[in-house]
């Protein structure tokens, strides 16, 4: 049967039940699931100073990020995290933005998805520039919310096995510091300060 791990060992009448098969997820290659989102930045999108809001610009990289993230583990993902958002230039009306998405490491039911905005400008034929980045924490779940398994990524580059190593890094330091946190509130409570 495709999908699943039959149960090897033959069954008795006196055998406890087999247990329930376990579902083979295959793994998929980085290119499978990677996008690029472009957009027309336009005058509903600007701040006070009259360049593009922050927040419109997370708008489009979540959405990139759950596009890839849906697309890789074939059914709906919810962001868990979003760290390290940087902007690394200003971004401005007329502006073509391009967001674009992959997966760059997987867990066992999260997956990190790294994006990068880049900025082709309105009044300027040179090459598209960089103005921000930011890595995605993203969970597979189920129709009750509940995690469930998702695709092993394959990176297929050289530059793929470099974020998958980086996002590894940051894998480790964001459980460290989520313990570390943990913690120290627990220390606080057990010493009875109530903030
Ligand atoms: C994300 C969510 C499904 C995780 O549920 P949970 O019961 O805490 O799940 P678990 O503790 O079993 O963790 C599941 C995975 O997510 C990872 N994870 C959970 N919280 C995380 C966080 N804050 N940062 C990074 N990874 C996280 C775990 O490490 C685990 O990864 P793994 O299976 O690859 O090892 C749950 O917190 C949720 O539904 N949050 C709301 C999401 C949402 O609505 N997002 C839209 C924004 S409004």
């Amino acid at each position: 049967m495709d999908g699943v791990i039959e149960s090897s060992a033959a069954s008795g009448p006196h055998d406890p039940p087999a247990p329930p098969p376990v579902p083979v997820v295959p793994d998929k290659p980085t290119s499978a699931s990677r996008i690029t989102l472009s957009h027309i930045m336009s005058a509903h999108d600007t701040n006070l100073l009259g360049t593009v809001h922050g927040g419109v610009v997370m708008k489009l990289v979540d959405d990139a990020a759950g596009a890839v993230a849906g697309r890789h583990s074939e059914g709906p993902a919810v962001t868990g995290a979003m760290d390290e958002m940087a902007f690394l230039e200003p971004v401005r009306v007329g502006d073509l933005l391009h967001v674009k998405a992959q997966v760059n490491w997987t867990g066992t039911t999260s997956m990190e998805i790294g994006v990068r905005v880049v900025a082709e400008r309105w009044n300027e034929s040179g090459p598209a520039q960089q103005v921000a980045s930011a890595y995605l924490v993203f969970v597979a779940v189920d129709a009750e919310g509940k995690p469930r398994p998702v695709p092993q990524v394959v990176p297929e580059t050289d530059r793929d096995r470099r974020r998958w190593q980086e996002a590894q890094i940051r894998r480790t330091h964001r459980l460290a510091r989520r313990r570390a946190i943990v913690e120290l509130r627990r220390q606080r409570a057990a010493e009875g300060l109530d903030d």
